[in-house]
C-alpha cells in the first residue's frame, strides 16, 4: 500500500507500539492519523505531538459502541478509513492459571480478541464499497507458538489470528488486505515503559531480544509498503519455532514445556 495520503486510525496508540506506529505513519505523508485510547490523555498528548494531521480520541475498545463511535470521528474528521490497526492489548499474570475469575477471563477476550472483530463489522463494509483497505492487527508470537504468557493472553490472541485469517480469507478478494503483527518481546508499557521514558530496552533473558517498539514499527512499514505480507514477524525466530511446531506438533509442546518448568525453576 502507497500509505500518502491515507487515514488511518491506531487503537492503544498512547504508548508502547502504537505509538511508534503513529509515529511512523506520520511520517509517511497520510491525510491524517486518530490515535485512539484508553488513557485519553495520552492520546491525546501522541496525536499533538505527531508531524501529520491528527486527533486523539479516548476509546476503550471492549466497547462495541465506543469502536463505533471512533470511526465516526475519524470519518467526519479526515474522510473514509484507509487503516485500521487494532493494536490495543493487555496481559494477563503470567504463568497465570486457570482459576482466574471468569470476568479476568471475559475483559482479555474483549479486548484482544472481540475489538477487532467489532472494528472490523464496522469499518470492512466501507473499505469493500470504495474498492478497498488496509487491517493490521497486533497480535503477538503467543498466537503462532504458545510461550511464557499468561492463558487468557494466549488464548485471546491465538482467537485474534484466527478471526483475521477469517476476514483475510474471505474478503481478499474485495480488496482487503490483513496483515498480523506478531512480535516477541517489544519494550513498551508491558515491561513498564511509559510514554515519554526514553530507556533502552533491559536485558530480558531467557526470553530473547527485545526490540524497541520504532523497530518494530519500521518493520511494519517496510511491509505494508512492500509485500504486504499475512505475517509480519519482527523476530525471525518466531518464524523458525512456528515451523518447527507445525512439522512436529508433539516434540514441539514436548520441548516448550520443559523449556517453561526450566525458566520458572520447576
Ligand atoms: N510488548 C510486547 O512484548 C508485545 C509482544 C507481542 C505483542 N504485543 C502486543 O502489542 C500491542 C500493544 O501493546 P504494547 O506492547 O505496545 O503495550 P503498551 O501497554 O505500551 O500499549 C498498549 C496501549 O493500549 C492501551 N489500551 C489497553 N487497553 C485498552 C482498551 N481497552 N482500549 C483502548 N486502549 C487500550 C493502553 O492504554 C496502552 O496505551 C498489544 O496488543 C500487545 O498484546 C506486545
Amino acid at each position: 500500500m502507497d500509505l500518502r495520503g491515507k487515514s488511518v486510525v491506531i487503537t492503544g496508540g498512547g504508548n508502547g507500539i502504537g505509538l511508534a506506529l503513529a509515529r511512523r505513519f506520520a511520517a509517511a505523508d497520510v491525510r491524517g492519523v486518530v490515535v485512539a485510547d484508553l488513557n485519553g490523555g495520552w492520546a491525546s498528548k501522541a496525536a499533538a505531538a505527531l508531524e501529520a494531521p491528527a486527533l486523539g480520541v479516548a476509546c476503550d475498545v471492549a466497547d462495541p459502541d465506543a469502536i463505533g463511535r471512533l470511526a465516526d470521528q475519524a470519518e467526519e474528521t479526515f474522510g473514509p478509513i484507509d487503516v485500521f490497526v487494532s493494536n490495543a492489548g493487555y496481559s494477563d499474570p503470567v504463568p497465570g492459571d486457570l482459576d482466574q475469575p471468569v470476568d479476568r477471563w471475559r475483559d482479555i477476550v474483549d479486548v484482544n480478541l472481540l475489538a477487532h472483530v467489532w472494528a472490523a463489522r464496522r469499518v470492512v463494509p466501507s473499505m469493500v464499497e470504495r474498492g478497498g483497505g488496509y487491517l493490521l492487527q497486533t497480535i503477538s508470537s503467543a498466537a503462532l507458538i504458545t510461550g511464557p504468557s499468561g492463558p487468557g493472553y494466549t488464548a485471546s490472541k491465538h482467537g485474534a489470528l484466527g478471526f483475521a485469517e477469517w476476514v483475510s480469507l474471505n474478503y481478499r478478494h474485495q480488496g482487503i488486505r490483513v496483515s498480523c503483527l506478531c512480535p516477541n518481546a517489544v519494550y513498551t508499557g508491558m515491561f513498564g515503559r511509559q510514554p515519554g521514558d526514553d530507556s533502552e530496552p533491559p536485558d530480558v533473558g531467557s526470553l530473547g531480544e527485545i526490540l524497541t517498539p520504532e523497530s518494530v514499527a519500521e518493520t511494519v512499514y517496510t511491509a505494508m509498503t512492500g509485500d504486504e505480507p499475512f505475517l509480519i514477524l519482527p523476530h525471525p525466530r518466531v518464524g523458525d519455532s512456528f515451523l518447527r511446531k507445525a512439522t512436529d506438533y508433539d516434540g514441539w509442546l514436548e520441548r516448550t514445556s520443559g523449556r517453561l518448568q526450566r525458566m520458572r525453576g520447576d
